[in-house]
């Protein structure tokens, strides 16, 4: 085996020769290349693993396939470069590596970038993960410079480097969506500014509110989810790089310097928590969990609110579907699905916390399957927030159908009772002959502003004639002016300040 490697070592450095050779350039224009990076690759493949010095027996086949993660961690091609760019210039300002070294590596990292996003880079299971698969080529392309790019470093910190990188980014465009999201609630409220609609508790008509009162309460959750998002980064904002392994390194490095170089606030304190921590992780995949259920939530109603029962609303064409055997059907598939993937990110967040929860300190390979979780909970929520946004922005509210069912379901009942207590009945025994009123138009088939006022004074000699006064939808809605009310002017208030708070924003 020892000989087979040896020849395939030596077959690789032929042919690196030849293919820096001026015949092979030239040979480059015809299809004969194609040959040659065949070969190239087969050998390269056929070499001893990056890690292969205490070996003696080569990694089974199944084995090499079940332990690979490239699939996946390729995502992290860009950040695993830019750490390691950060790596070498602090090696070199650390003496730790020549500045010819240094060049000669960022010279290679930065040729590797544009192959992987060219789409020319061959990433192979055999070199396991991203980083693997970067350092090789890069060894390959300069040679023994390239074999000084893992100094000072292992893969425990690199990985846990590339993953908060990548939340970082990834994390700010949920941000930057969701304050989209927010400017259509905005815009929505702002155009029904007039629509009342019943709100409900137990899914029973409860009182009037402005329509756009109800929206506001999404912009007010989706407010808190940028809050968790800003939490989260602020929490992460630590760089692990250069605590190696996990004990840290005897070469004489400057982890400040690259901490800030790569964009972090500052290095992380402990090296064994470094390697082993995953919090960032559960952060994220929790904080994308709450983003989905209140968009699940979110759905639902507007789901509800498109049925024929409800008829609040009408969701436009271009985010409905049909069904194949019914043809009147207009499904609102794309509230549903969203409601559905909840699930998804649901499952992601149990994953990675049973993932972690019996890990002994520090790096275990267990912390390789954190990445499935963790893209699947941002790429499903950053899908659902955008589309979302759009479907959101097609809705149209059905005012009419709206305003012939407002009398229905006694939605100011609490203000008949509160109109009692403010004439000096407590507010229990007011409670008690509103529900006495109630049950009176319900066995006469009237609701309460059709009532006369003989009809009332009969339950109670303090109603006057200024009843009628608070009966009304409309009334109703504007009495309600205490802090954060459905009044048309708290509203109108609110969505100045909305405003405000989303021109402050960094979007
Ligand atoms: N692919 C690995 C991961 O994602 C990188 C770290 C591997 N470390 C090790 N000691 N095998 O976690």
């Amino acid at each position: 085996m020892k000989i087979f490697n040896l020849l395939t070592q030596l077959g690789l450095s032929i042919l690196i020769k030849i293919v820096k050779t001026p015949l092979f350039l030239h040979l480059k224009k015809i299809k004969i290349i194609i040959c040659f990076k065949s070969i190239y690759i087969l050998l390269f493949f056929m070499t001893k693993k990056i890690w292969g010095g205490r070996f003696t027996q080569e990694t089974d086949n199944d084995a090499e396939n079940f332990t690979s993660s490239i699939k996946i961690d390729k995502n992290l091609y860009n950040f695993d470069i830019l750490g390691s760019i950060a790596h070498v210039e602090m090696l070199s300002k650390q003496k730790v590596i020549s500045p010819s070294d240094k060049s000669k590596i960022i010279v290679g990292l930065k040729k590797i970038l544009k192959e992987i996003e060219s789409d020319n880079f061959i990433f192979s299971h055999e070199l396991e993960d991203i980083h693997m698969n970067i350092e090789n080529s890069l060894i390959n392309k300069i040679g023994t410079a390239g074999k000084k790019v893992h100094t000072a470093r292992s893969r425990n910190d690199q990985v846990a480097t590339d993953i908060k990188l990548f939340i970082k980014d990834t994390a700010i465009n949920l941000k930057n969506d969701l304050i989209k999201l927010q400017k259509v609630i905005i815009k929505k409220s702002e155009k029904n500014i007039n629509v009342i609609i019943p709100f409900y508790t137990h899914l029973q008509r409860a009182q009037p509110i402005l329509a756009s009162h109800y929206l506001l309460a999404f912009f007010e959750m989706f407010a808190r989810d940028i809050e968790r998002i800003d939490d989260t980064i602020k929490r992460l904002d630590e760089s692990p790089l250069g605590a190696c392994a996990g004990s840290g390194t005897s070469f004489n490095i400057d982890r400040f310097h690259t901490s800030k170089k790569l964009g972090f606030k500052k290095p992380t304190r402990n090296s064994i928590d470094s390697v082993s921590d995953r919090d960032y992780v559960a952060d994220s995949i929790y904080t994308c969990s709450i983003i989905m259920m209140h968009l699940s939530r979110f759905c639902e109603d507007l789901i509800l609110w498109n049925s024929a029962e409800f008829n609040f609303i009408k969701i436009g064409d271009s985010f409905t579907t049909g069904s194949s055997i019914m043809p009147q059907k207009k499904n609102p598939d794309i509230l549903e699905l969203i409601r559905g993937k909840c699930s998804l990110v649901y499952g992601n967040l149990i994953s990675i916390l049973t993932n972690l929860k019996g890990l002994p300190l520090s790096y275990n390979r267990d912390l390789q399957e954190d990445k499935v979780p963790l893209f699947s909970a941002f790429e499903t929520s950053l899908d659902c927030v955008r589309i979302f946004s759009k479907n959101l922005n097609s809705i149209h509210f059905n005012t009419n159908h709206i305003i012939k069912t407002m009398d229905k379901g006694f939605l100011t009942a609490t203000d008949l009772a509160d109109y009692l207590a403010k004439n000096n009945v407590p507010f229990r025994k007011a409670h008690h002959i509103t529900g006495n009123i109630v049950a009176y138009c319900e066995n006469n088939n009237k609701n309460l502003s059709s009532l006369t006022l003989k009809e009332l004074q009969k339950f109670s000699n303090v109603i006057k004639n200024d009843i009628f006064n608070f009966l009304s939808i409309e009334k109703s809605v504007s009495s309600k002016k205490s802090y954060g009310g459905t009044s048309t002017s708290n509203v109108k208030n609110m969505i100045i300040r909305y405003k405000k708070m989303l021109s402050k924003s960094k979007n």
